[in-house]
């Protein structure tokens, strides 16, 4: 009887001491947030719960932002609904932390629409060891399959020559280039990740990349933005928010399926690609439990180099294509210098890149003027640091704006126009600039660069050098406008005619 007593009061006191810990757990967290959104830096007054959002217009938040930075300095705040966001603004706040304080800010800040698809897998959406690990991977893997190589380059170049002969098939009739583009770019990342490419007009392969550009499109417009801010709230409203998730799963099931051929089909220790390559490693990490190479992280590590290494190239080259036709003089002296330099019996090679100065300047030029991920990803600090007089806490989310260094009139002749001169020294020589960063910059920076410029560079000259491009409709009248912009910036939908030169 008294022992049952006392072991009733034994466990009285174990629960109320857990109580009085998570109190002090909870408060201790309040505390800090508290403190964390005091040393905030100024900003625009945020409206309780809805915070910033009726400023931030959508289809403009990047000019947004750039317009509110004239106010409070190169480092502010906005609320994006509830969430504190801390933003940086044009080239020199955006070296200081990205490239100065490089490791400070490799976290990544979470989104919502990706975290609940990817949970924390993967490369892009990762962080910490697993992050590390799995990046690491992957960029070994990339030149173990010839990426940053000359293999690569062979590969691009035979893609480039299908999309010559698919384009030379319009026979001069208008025609809207994105599902060759789409094809083509993916086939050279499809070839490293899953050792296979697919045939223009698969009708699978081409569902597969229609699911890539409605997401892409849906994150861009403020169904995206808002499902970012409120997810919780979002996921009982109807919208086109919704079709994400589905996109998602069936790309997940794509590539599932994808890893379970591979896992049949594959021999232990010759590994034909990126997937059999993580196989192999997840083999040698078995008996550790504590191992990133798990089925999880391997779907989403094939997805972030699938999506990542299709949409943002193939918008690029789209959106290249779409300017050539708004400046045809431009496009007229890429062809000459082509013609001077490379000739046309022989694909340009990216040694080539080199002597082709005026080339070189304009498909630099495309990327800053489009800025395809005006906002970049967002960041989140991995610890305290100091950013032009401003202190910010450890888990800060920031939004690195990109387009703000593009647009930055102290690091660039013309930022407001598309002017290749931006590119050109008065020698007519290519000049690179710091400020050039449509793949970010520091350790977070896209593992695709390299890749994405190679491709950039190899499509858009093997294009201009067999092809005049002929609008469809006066070039006066198009319009370089964005259709959706947020997350990226895609180019409105258009057509065009093709002679051959
Ligand atoms: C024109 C083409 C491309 C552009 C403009 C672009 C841009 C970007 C940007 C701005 C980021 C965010 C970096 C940051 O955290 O600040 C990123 C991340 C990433 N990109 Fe790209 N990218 C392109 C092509 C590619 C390609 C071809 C691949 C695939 C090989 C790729 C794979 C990735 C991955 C995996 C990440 C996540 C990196 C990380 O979180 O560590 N991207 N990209």
């Amino acid at each position: 009887m008294e022992r049952a007593r006392h072991d009733r009061m034994v466990t009285c006191l174990a629960l109320l001491l857990l109580l009085i810990l998570m109190l002090l757990l909870w408060w201790g967290r309040l505390v800090h947030r508290a403190q964390m959104q005091k040393d905030l830096p100024p900003g625009p007054a945020p409206l309780p719960l809805l915070g910033n959002l009726l400023q931030l217009q959508s289809g403009n938040l990047d000019r947004v932002l750039m317009e509110l930075s004239s106010h409070w300095g190169p480092v502010f705040t906005v609320w994006l609904g509830p969430l504190p966001a801390v933003v940086l603004c044009g080239y020199e706040a955006l070296r200081d932390a990205l490239v100065l304080q490089a490791d400070a800010f490799s976290g990544r800040g979470a989104m919502a629409v990706f975290d609940r698809f990817t949970r924390g897998n993967g490369i892009a959406f990762s962080n910490g060891p697993r992050w590390h690990t799995l990046r690491n991977f992957a960029l070994g893997v990339l030149r173990e399959f010839g990426v940053g190589r000359s293999t690569i380059e062979d590969r691009i170049l035979e893609e480039a020559a299908c999309v010559l002969d698919e384009f030379q098939a319009t026979m001069g009739a208008p025609f809207d280039p994105q599902q060759i583009l789409d094809n083509a770019v993916s086939n050279v990342i499809c070839t490293v990740v899953f050792g296979k490419r697919y045939n223009y007009g698969d009708p699978e392969f081409l569902r597969l990349l229609n699911l890539f550009s409605d997401n892409f499109c849906i994150m861009s417009s403020r169904w995206g933005e808002i499902y970012n801010m409120f997810p919780s709230f979002m996921d009982w409203i109807p919208g086109p928010h919704h079709r994400i998730f589905k996109n998602f799963q069936e790309l997940r099931l794509f590539i599932s399926e994808q890893i379970q051929w591979h896992r049949q089909s594959r021999q232990t220790g010759e590994p034909r690609d990126f997937i059999d390559c993580f196989l192999d490693q997840m083999d040698k990490e078995q008996q550790d439990l504590e191992s990133h190479f798990q089925d999880e992280t391997l779907v989403m590590t094939t997805h972030d180099l699938f999506f990542g290494g299709t949409e943002t190239t193939s918008t690029t080259l789209r959106y290249g294509l779409l300017i050539m036709l708004k400046y045809p003089e431009v496009a007229a002296k890429v062809q000459e210098e082509l013609d001077a330099t490379v000739g046309r019996t022989r694909a340009p090679r990216i040694e080539d890149r080199a002597r082709l100065p005026y080339t070189n300047a304009v498909l630099h030029e495309i990327q800053r003027f489009i800025s395809v991920l005006p906002l970049g990803l967002p960041r989140a600090l991995t610890r305290d640091v100091n950013l032009k007089s401003h202190f910010l806490h450890k888990g800060t989310f920031v939004i690195p704006l990109l387009v703000s260094a593009h647009r930055d009139p102290t690091q660039f002749k013309d930022p407001d126009h598309f002017n290749p001169t931006n590119f050109l020294d008065d020698n007519g020589e290519f000049q690179n600039s710091d400020a050039f960063m449509p793949f970010a910059l520091g350790k977070r920076m896209c593992l695709g660069a390299g890749l994405a410029r190679s491709e950039i560079f190899l499509f858009l000259t093997a294009i201009l050098q067999k092809f005049s491009l002929l609008p469809v409709g006066s070039p006066a009248n198009i319009n370089l406008t964005p259709q959706c912009t947020g997350l990226g910036n895609v180019p409105p939908a258009f057509q065009l005619r093709l002679v051959a030169r």
